[in-house]
């Protein structure tokens, strides 16, 4: 199953006092936008709730793929969902029944993904295939969690590149996504590895042309896609 490639920008790196501004200027040029909530204990950083998510909810119709750093996702996931998220992907080793919680989110209505850190070994990953069959999204991260700005952490292309394989081996059809350090470059490189979502924060909202650092990214990404993602 082939995915249509999108460029995610990531709000974390928007001026959060125009944010509405800040996701019209790129709205043009993508369907979806990034959002990342951190709760200080999953990560250090404390960001956004759904108070804002709905803000956001009425300020744009793109999809809203919202990446959830925290410790508490069965709790904060469906108000994310009914806050307007369109998606939710949590990270797993956080929940004891992560499966059932996809399942959860998904009778909501929303999509869920789960994300995987740099260092998180997929041999590690309690119930990865389980999770794998029932996900819609599958994001690796690029980075540690917690910050953007970061550098891209390219010993994480393996562990991408196996994910890729084993969605083309079993016939999956859940997005690949990479988020971290993204930029032109990196979203070829992650591309090849058969990535088919691509977060850019600082490289979408750090250039004066949004849109255009949008498109320079999602041109990159072309030009290094995998056959079967
Ligand atoms: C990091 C976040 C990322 C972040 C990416 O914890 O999950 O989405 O915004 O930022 P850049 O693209 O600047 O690395
Ligand atoms: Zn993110």
């Amino acid at each position: 199953m082939s995915h249509e490639l999108v460029v995610a920008p990531s709000i974390l790196s928007a001026d959060f006092a125009r944010l509405g501004e800040e996701i019209a200027e790129v709205a043009g040029v993508t369907p979806w936008v990034h959002v990342d909530v951190m709760d200080g204990h999953y990560v250090p950083n404390l960001t956004i709730g759904p108070v804002v998510v709905k803000q956001i909810r009425a300020a744009t119709d793109r999809f809203l793929d919202t990446h959830v750093m925290i410790t508490d996702p069965r709790t904060y996931g469906p108000q994310f969902l009914e806050a307007g998220s369109d998606s939710v992907t949590f990270h797993p080793e956080v929940d004891d029944d992560p499966v059932g919680l996809v399942k959860l989110l998904q009778a909501a209505g929303g999509g869920a993904g789960i994300a995987i850190r740099p260092h998180q070994a997929l041999a590690d990953l309690d119930h990865l295939d389980a999770l794998l069959d029932v996900v819609d999204l599958v994001l690796v991260m690029t980075v540690e969690p917690g910050f953007g700005g970061q550098s891209f952490m390219p010993e994480v292309l393996p562990k991408l590149q196996e994910v890729a394989d084993r969605r083309a081996s079993r016939g999956l059809g859940f997005r690949l996504e990479v988020d971290g350090g993204i930029a032109i470059g990196t979203a070829r490189q992650t591309a090849a590895a058969g990535a088919d979502t691509f977060v850019a924060g600082s490289a979408v909202y750090g250039k004066p042309d949004r849109a255009a650092a949008l498109l320079a990214i999602l041109e990159d990404a072309r030009s290094g896609q995998r056959v079967d993602s």
